[in-house]
């Protein structure tokens, strides 16, 4: 069987994460989580004091630190930042150091490492467009931004921040201003992405949508 690359990108809390750590555990492949990355270098250079619009401070700290985001634990420099990294400042901070053109040609460079044996799905929010414009398979996952919300508000991993889902609605828009707008690499959708809205529909039903589209490239080798 053909071991697939599979792009899925898409604005926060449209379900990336859920979804694409499903679809890798039915396909057992990889699942790489790559705002983990941005969200770890955004945690270190906050600790270390770097200034997060520091394009070659930050690209530095990048380059000499080893991060692994191999499920269920994300480490930087064998520190657990699995939780650290999921609270509203490291949000901003990720957001912000991931507009760095230098920061991000180191990170990306790390995500085409993972992807070079195939076998995997990665999730962020230029894995169709940038890391791998050849992707197998890309995926644009989507919602309303209420549902967005309303999804974040309720998910235990980004405790610690403000569970009222207009609060969380005004941070999301603001992020992700941030992430569409900036000149490095914006979120948009790849012209050969399959989008999906996933508003008002289970786990379960987006997982199966993907599967569908991913299925006829898993026989055609
Ligand atoms: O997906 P997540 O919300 O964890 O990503 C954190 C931040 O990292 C995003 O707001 C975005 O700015 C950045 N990011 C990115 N490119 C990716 C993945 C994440 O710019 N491929």
């Amino acid at each position: 069987m053909k071991q697939l690359v599979i792009a899925i990108d898409g604005p926060s809390g449209a379900g990336k994460g859920t979804v694409a750590r499903a679809v890798a555990a039915q396909l057992g492949y990889r699942h790489v989580d790559s705002g983990a990355m941005y969200r770890a270098v955004g945690w270190k250079a906050l600790r270390d004091g770097v200034p997060l619009d520091s394009d070659d401070g930050v690209a530095a700290l990048a380059e000499r630190s080893i991060i692994d985001v191999t499920p269920p634990l994300i480490t930087i420099d064998g520190s657990d930042v699995t939780r650290a990294i999921r609270t509203p400042e490291i949000d901003r901070a990720a957001a912000a150091v991931a507009r760095l053109p230098k920061v991000r040609a180191v990170l990306v460079e790390r995500q085409r490492e993972c992807g070079t044996q195939g076998a995997i799905v990665m999730e962020g929010r230029d894995i169709g467009t940038v890391v791998f414009p050849n992707a197998d398979v890309k995926i644009y996952l989507d919602a309303s931004p209420d549902e967005r919300a309303r999804r974040r508000a309720a998910d235990p991993a980004h405790s610690g921040g403000p569970t009222a889902v207009a609060d969380v609605a005004t941070l999301l828009r603001t992020r992700d201003a941030i992430d569409r707008t900036r000149t490095a690499s914006p979120l948009y959708v790849a012209k050969d992405a399959v989008v999906i809205d996933t508003t008002g529909k289970s786990v379960d039903e987006v997982v199966r949508e993907v599967i569908s589209v991913i299925r006829p490239y898993l026989r055609s080798l």
